[in-house]
């Protein structure tokens, strides 16, 4: 190629290979320090003291994508995507990874523990290996083994479950007490709405300083999108906004506790059953902050909508066909749900929406990490001997 565009002065042939020339001698290449957009950026409004960030990964600053093919299918020109899954470990999870790890760092603490459906258990796997932190992460048996296998290739200590998701949280959480480790878990952690809501910051300042009118986000235990409620509700009291966006939360039809209550009736076993989706990262069964997201899209005219698997699956491939964005089921539940929210006159086609894309799943290449790591656990006692045992101290 020869006919270079832009500041291309020309070409030469090196080694049989044509090198596109510039105007070295008055180029000047960058006049400024660079300067990453991350989510330390609103620290004024997180729980951090002074000092530099201890958090060696790079957090937040995600795009807020125009994504014109998608725009011009669903003839929705004010439509917007932001990609969370650019973090670390592929999901909004590393934002509250990363602050609450910020403030382990500073009180020094050795260990962290998280109970999860998967994602945040990868995240904090991550971080916690990141930082030269032990991670204790407490899953159902039902977790994903390529899941397990993330976890245990980055280092943590995974206790599997056999009574399920609410009771790994229990036991995390007793753990977290008894042995003074940091505790992470969504709803005993009011860190993980601080971290979370940074994402309204940055869709606020993407905006050109303006809220969208709506925006659309997957619920499972509830921080993700209580913690937009907070972050545009911060923004108006800052005097910056004048208002906050309708939020519309989305669950997956066979497992929709909270759009069954936010409709006023109360969910039957068919969508009760976390194992029936697709959309594993958002299947709980007792939300742990689920009041806050009733709450949330209660006011200013949201609402709950639930989606079933085919739509997941159509809204995973919409993103990569239209958008060049990988999700997962879970992670592209804004899309799949916003078909519904537009069905229902939640929202109109020539409103400022923007979806929240949360994850894109990892894939655990190289070997299986360390297997005696990987434990299958009831009580606070197995766990204090696979450890003791694991001489991992
Ligand atoms: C990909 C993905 N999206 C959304 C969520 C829901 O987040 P929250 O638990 O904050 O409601 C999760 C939770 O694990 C997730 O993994």
């Amino acid at each position: 190629m020869s006919d270079g565009t832009g500041p291309v002065t020309g070409s030469v042939q090196r080694a049989g290979a044509e090198w596109l020339q510039y105007d070295y001698a008055s180029t000047r290449l960058v006049d400024d320090e660079p300067r990453p957009v991350t989510m330390w950026r609103y620290r004024a409004l997180l729980p951090v003291g002074e000092g530099p960030v201890r958090y060696p990964l790079p957090i937040g600053g995600t795009p807020l994508l125009p994504s014109p093919a998608l725009r011009a299918s669903l003839g929705m020109p004010g439509l917007w995507l932001k990609d969370e899954t650019r973090g670390p470990s592929a999901s909004n999870k590393d934002r509250a990874t990363a602050l609450v790890i910020e403030g382990g760092l500073r009180g020094g603490v050795d260990t962290i523990t998280t109970a999860s459906t998967g994602n945040a258990a990868i995240s904090t796997a991550f971080g916690a290996a990141a930082a030269g932190l032990r991670a204790a992460i407490f899953v159902s048996t039902g977790c994903r083994p390529d899941k397990l296998a993330l976890m245990a290739q980055a280092g943590a200590w995974v206790f599997r479950v056999s009574a399920g998701y609410a009771a790994a949280v229990d036991l995390s959480r007793t753990a977290a007490r008894a042995f003074g480790w940091l505790d992470r878990n969504t709803g005993a952690n009011p860190v993980t709405v601080e971290a979370k809501k940074t994402v309204a910051f940055e869709v606020w300042e993407q905006l050109g300083r303006r809220p969208p009118d709506a925006m659309v986000a997957p619920v499972g235990d509830g921080p993700t999108l209580a913690a937009l409620d907070k972050g545009f509700d911060e923004l108006v009291r800052c005097g910056v906004a004048d208002r906050r966006p309708r939020l519309i939360g989305v669950q997956a039809d066979r497992c929709q506790p909270l759009v069954q209550a936010w409709r006023g009736g109360v969910a039957g076993p068919a969508q009760l059953d976390p194992a029936g989706t697709v959309a594993d990262g958002i299947a709980v069964l007792r939300p742990a902050i689920g009041d806050a997201v009733l709450a949330a899209v209660g006011r200013d005219g949201g609402g709950m909508v639930a989606v079933d698997d085919e739509a997941l699956l159509r809204a995973v491939d919409a993103l990569a066909a239209r958008a060049g964005v990988g999700a997962e089921p879970a992670g592209a539940a804004a899309l799949a749900g916003l078909h519904r929210a537009l069905e229902v006159g939640l929202v109109h086609r020539d409103e400022n929406v923007v979806l929240l894309v949360t994850g894109r799943e990892l894939k655990a290449a190289g070997g299986p990490g360390d297997g005696r790591r990987v434990r299958t656990v009831d009580r606070l006692d197995e766990v204090e001997k696979a450890l003791a045992d694991g001489n991992d101290g």
